[in-house]
């Protein structure tokens, strides 16, 4: 039997040993490639470093969403605001740096407020404060959440024209099928009377759609393997960031592009004390990037209780932005 002071010193050096908690990341990276198809779900791409290449992807010649997108919103706006009306306030799903919206707040009769939804709380904040400096009138009410979840907005004090969801970018595509008409059920109830401004890229020639996922200069080569010096850094992990390469390619049968990880040679890694083993051309699917039709995304609006109303695009027919609209009783 131990002697009183040594059990309790047993007691110590054990609670001393114990793992710390694992991030959500490091348990979702740990059951993501214990599967037998490896994935790594794609919000994990967003560490400082993930978000500084997203941005420098948006800017690239090959990735023509973003720029195209922001050209259907400049050059409809005036008849995006006529849809939405004076007095809106606007619900921003996974607002990041908050610039697409203020194209919206620069055509639309005094909005009253903006409610930025994003689980980055830092960049959040920082940027909310930039917004209140240049529209003052506005009320904007920052909240750090995720955005797929049920959530109760902060109370707004007075009336406000219709309730508005902003969720520009296609990361709708992102979701699976089943998340994304999951997210579009959520937003219709919470927008009742109102309706959803959304941003979806669309179906086109495989040709285009490789080159926006294997840039010239390695962007999105450098977005997808962060994955892993993320891992690195933040956990007990040693992957060999040389050991894989990236892969992207269009998968027509399910109108998507997917991102992969693949390993160039049979090696073991090890993460917070567990080994995975891979074997030469063994992949980590790290994204899928759906791509829609405009009849497409209308139908699956439809089934989750929206009427569409109204859908812009560029004249080449890459982007879509859909009014669709959120009625008050079902
Ligand atoms: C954020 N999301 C809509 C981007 C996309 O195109 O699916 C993420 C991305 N992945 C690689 N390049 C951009």
């Amino acid at each position: 039997m131990p002697s009183k002071a040594k059990a309790s010193n047993l007691h110590a050096f054990r609670t001393s040993q114990r793992a710390a908690p694992l991030s959500d990341f490091g348990r979702d990276l740990i059951a993501g490639l214990s599967r037998e198809a490896r994935s790594i779900p794609p919000k994990f791409f967003y560490d400082a470093a993930g978000s500084a290449l997203f941005d420098r992807i948006c800017d690239l010649p090959e990735y023509y969403p973003t720029r195209t997108e922001l050209r259907i919103l400049t050059e409809c706006a005036p008849q995006i605001a006529s849809h939405i009306g004076s007095q809106a306030e606007i619900i921003e799903f996974g607002a990041g740096s908050l610039t697409k919206v203020r194209l919206l707040l620069d055509a639309l009769d005094a909005p009253r407020r903006y409610v930025p939804i994003d689980i980055s709380g830092e960049h959040l904040q920082a940027a909310a404060e930039r917004l209140r400096a240049d529209y003052p009138q506005l009320t904007v009410q920052p909240v750090v959440a995720d955005y797929t979840m049920p959530m109760v907005l902060p109370p707004q004090g007075g009336a406000t024209g219709k309730r508005v969801g902003f969720f520009p970018g296609s990361t709708l595509g992102n979701f699976s099928p089943n998340e994304a008409f999951a997210f579009l059920q959520l937003a219709q109830r919470m927008l009742r009377g109102g309706g959803l401004l959304l941003g979806v890229d669309l179906v086109k020639d495989p040709a285009l759609l490789h080159a926006a996922y294997n840039d010239a200069q390695g962007v999105t080569a450098a977005f997808n393997l962060n994955l892993l010096a993320r891992a690195n850094a933040e956990l007990d992990a040693d992957f060999d960031p040389e050991g894989f390469t990236h892969a992207a390619f269009y998968n027509a049968p399910l109108r998507r592009i997917e991102m992969h990880l693949v390993s160039r040679r049979a090696q073991t890694v090890s993460i917070e004390g567990q080994e995975f083993t891979f074997d030469e051309g063994e992949s980590i699917h790290t994204e899928n990037s759906h791509k829609f039709t405009v009849d497409g995304l209308r139908a699956l609006a439809v089934r989750a209780g929206f009427r569409p109303a109204a859908v812009w695009t560029d004249p080449e027919r890459l982007f879509s932005v859909h009014w669709l609209e959120s009625p008050t009783a079902q």
